[in-house]
C-alpha cells in the first residue's frame, strides 16, 4: 500500500475482506438502484439502457467488482437487468442484493422463495452477499436471521448482511447467526458528509471492532455532493430523491471547501473528495452511476487521500447540515 501524506491510499486494485468471509470485494462497490428504477430515478428519462451498459463496462474495466442491487429496485427489473450484464462478462465479479420486509413475507418458507426470486432474476447461485434490507416490524431481526442462515444452509447465499440495522439490531442479528456458527459480513448503512449518523452513534466503529463490513449508501448524497444541483439551478429528477431546495442552499458553503479541498489534489471534484471522505472513515462506499461519464469521474476518488486536516475541515463543515431518509426515523437510525 502506498502513503500519502503519512496516510494510507486506497488503490484500486487493493481487495478488502467482506466481514469474516472468504470474500474479497474491491475499496468501492457499485449500487445499481439506479439501473432500471423509473419512479425514483427516473430511468428511461435521464438515463437509458445503453448508458447503463457503459457504466457497467467502464467500472469492470477498472476492476470495480462488486455490485449491490435489491429486489425491490425496479420491481425486480434491476436485478433482471444486473443478472444480463453479468451474463456477458468473464470477469469475476461479486453481487450483493436485498430482500424487502413487505408483509406477505412473514414465514421463513416466503423469505426463502423471496431469496429464491432474486437467484432466478440474477441467474446466479449462489448470491454473494444477500440482506435483509429495512429491519421493520412486525418479524424479528431472529426471524429473519435464521431464515437466512437456512438459506446459506441450502447454498443460496454465501454471506449474509443486514441493510439499515441500527447498533442494537446488528448485535441482535450476530448473537443469532452465532447458534448457526455463522456472523453478519456488513451493515449497509446511509453514511456520507451528509449524514454522519453511523460515525456519532458508535455504528461506525462497532462496525470496525466486531468484523462487520460498513458498505455506505449514498455517498454522494445522491447527487447533492457532486455540486451539480444549484439554488435555482438545476434539480434532481426522480420521485423521493434526497434534495429540497433549503437543502440545496444549506449544503453551498460546504461543497466550496470541498471544491477547494480537490484543487490542492489536482482539480479532484466535489464528487471524488466526497467519496474519499467515506472511505478515509474506514466505510466501502456503494455508488451509483447513471452514465459512462459519472462511474469514470467516480473512479478518480480512488489512488489518493485527504489529510487528517482536510479531513476535520470538512468534518467540521458538514456537522450542521445533516439529513436523512424518512424511513430511518422508523428503524432507529435517525
Ligand atoms: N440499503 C438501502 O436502503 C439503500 C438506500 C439507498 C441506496 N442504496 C444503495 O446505495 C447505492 C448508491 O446510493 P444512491 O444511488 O442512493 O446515491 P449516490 O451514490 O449518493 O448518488 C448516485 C446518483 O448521483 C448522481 N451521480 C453519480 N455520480 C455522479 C457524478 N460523477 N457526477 C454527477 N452526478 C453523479 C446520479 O444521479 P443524477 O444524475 O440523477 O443526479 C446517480 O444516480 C444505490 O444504488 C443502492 O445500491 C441502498
Amino acid at each position: 500500500m502506498n502513503k500519502t501524506k503519512g496516510r494510507m491510499m486506497t488503490k484500486l486494485t487493493q481487495r478488502f475482506q467482506l466481514g469474516k468471509t472468504d470474500i474479497r470485494i474491491a475499496p468501492m462497490g457499485i449500487g445499481t438502484w439506479s439501473w432500471g428504477d423509473r419512479t425514483f430515478w427516473a430511468y428511461g428519462v435521464t438515463h437509458s439502457s445503453q448508458d447503463v451498459l457503459e457504466a457497467f463496462q467502464v467500472c469492470l474495466e477498472a476492476g470495480l467488482d462488486f455490485f449491490d442491487t435489491a429486489s425491490i429496485y425496479g420491481f425486480g427489473q434491476n436485478e433482471r437487468i444486473l443478472g444480463s450484464l453479468l451474463e456477458k462478462t468473464d470477469k469475476p465479479f461479486i453481487i450483493a442484493s436485498k430482500l424487502f420486509p413487505f408483509p406477505w413475507r412473514m414465514t421463513q418458507e416466503s423469505i426463502l422463495r423471496g431469496i429464491k426470486g432474486s437467484i432466478h432474476r440474477l441467474g446466479r447461485k449462489p448470491i454473494d452477499l444477500y440482506q435483509h434490507h429495512w429491519p421493520l416490524p412486525p418479524l424479528s431481526i431472529e426471524h429473519w436471521m435464521s431464515a437466512f442462515a437456512h438459506a446459506h444452509e441450502l447454498g443460496l447465499i454465501r454471506a449474509i448482511g443486514a441493510s439499515n440495522y441500527s447498533l442494537k439490531n446488528m448485535q441482535r442479528a450476530n448473537k443469532e447467526l452465532d447458534k448457526f456458527g455463522l456472523s453478519l459480513a456488513s451493515n449497509q448503512v446511509h453514511f456520507s458528509l451528509l449524514h454522519r449518523k453511523p460515525e456519532f452513534n458508535g455504528l461506525l466503529d462497532a462496525c470496525r471492532n466486531e468484523g462487520v463490513t460498513l458498505l455506505a449508501y449514498s455517498p454522494l448524497g445522491q447527487g447533492l455532493l457532486t455540486g451539480k444541483y444549484t439554488p435555482g439551478g438545476l434539480r434532481p429528477k426522480g420521485m423521493m430523491r434526497l434534495g429540497s431546495p433549503k437543502v440545496v442552499q444549506r449544503i453551498q458553503p460546504l461543497l466550496e471547501i470541498m471544491r477547494q479541498i480537490g484543487q490542492d489534489h489536482g482539480e479532484k471534484t466535489p464528487a471524488q473528495v466526497a467519496i474519499n471522505w467515506v472511505l478515509c472513515k474506514g466505510a466501502l462506499p456503494l455508488v451509483g452511476a447513471k452514465n459512462a461519464r459519472q462511474a469514470e469521474e467516480n473512479l478518480g476518488a480512488l489512488g489518493w487521500q485527504l489529510t487528517e486536516e482536510e479531513v476535520s475541515a470538512l468534518d467540521e463543515a458538514s456537522q450542521e447540515i445533516q439529513i436523512s431518509f424518512p424511513m430511518e426515523y422508523l428503524v432507529g437510525l435517525s
